[in-house]
């Protein structure tokens, strides 16, 4: 169901419905593009230095990129953090490109999401969002997320407060694939 060959960073997951997409672990040399978007997307945006921890430090981390190709360019549509924490998966960064939003490519690179924590035999996935955020939420909860705890001023740049979002990787598989 998921496989990467060993002359490159492609995941490959049959299972997807969306063949012009393509999922590969993030590279350095993307970093420029990711912290566009990332600069683009957050208030408290990661700085490249934290990115580069996440790249070569975090042993736990899988930092994946969502990308299509144009003619022979590959265009970067969105990118994840997802830590590995025992049995669970932390979401810790999801990102979409701007210009890309809106058109259904969030709910694929959450359903792509969803069975790369089923190969790594993951039953639990869990995220933390602004409780400000309607459209992450509404996706989330579309997929399967559930609002499982409320975190008091969990975001130190405003004192926002977050949601503790928690989905069962089986039944969000399950979910997206009615809804993609
Ligand atoms: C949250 C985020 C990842 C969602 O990504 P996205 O690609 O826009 O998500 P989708 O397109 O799958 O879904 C978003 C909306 O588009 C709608 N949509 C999907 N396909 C569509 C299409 N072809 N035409 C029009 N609308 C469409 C969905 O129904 C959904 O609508 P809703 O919000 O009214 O429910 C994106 O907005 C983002 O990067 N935000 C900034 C960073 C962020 O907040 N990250 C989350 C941190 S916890």
């Amino acid at each position: 169901m998921l496989s990467s060959n060993k002359f490159s960073d492609y995941i490959i997951i049959d299972s997807l419905k969306k063949p012009e997409l393509f999922f590969r672990f993030m590279r350095e040399e993307d970093l420029d593009i990711i912290l566009r978007i990332e600069r683009a997307s957050f208030s408290a945006p990661w700085s490249k230095f934290y990115f580069i921890h996440e790249l070569h430090v975090n042993k736990n981390a899988f930092l994946l990129i969502m990308l299509h190709q144009v003619r022979y360019e590959e265009i970067i549509l969105g990118y994840t953090d997802l830590w590995k924490e025992k049995n669970i998966l932390h979401m810790a960064n999801f990102a979409i490109e701007p210009r890309y939003r809106n058109k259904g490519y969030g709910a694929s690179f959450l359903q792509f999401c969803m069975y790369f924590g089923d190969r790594l035999s993951i039953e639990t996935i869990k995220l933390e969002v602004r409780v400000s955020n309607d459209s992450a939420i509404r996706l989330y909860k579309k997929a399967g997320f559930q609002i499982t705890s409320l975190l008091k001023r969990y975001y130190i740049d405003n004192n926002e407060d977050g949601y503790l979002m928690v989905a069962e990787v089986k039944n969000s598989i399950k979910l997206l694939q009615v809804l993609i």
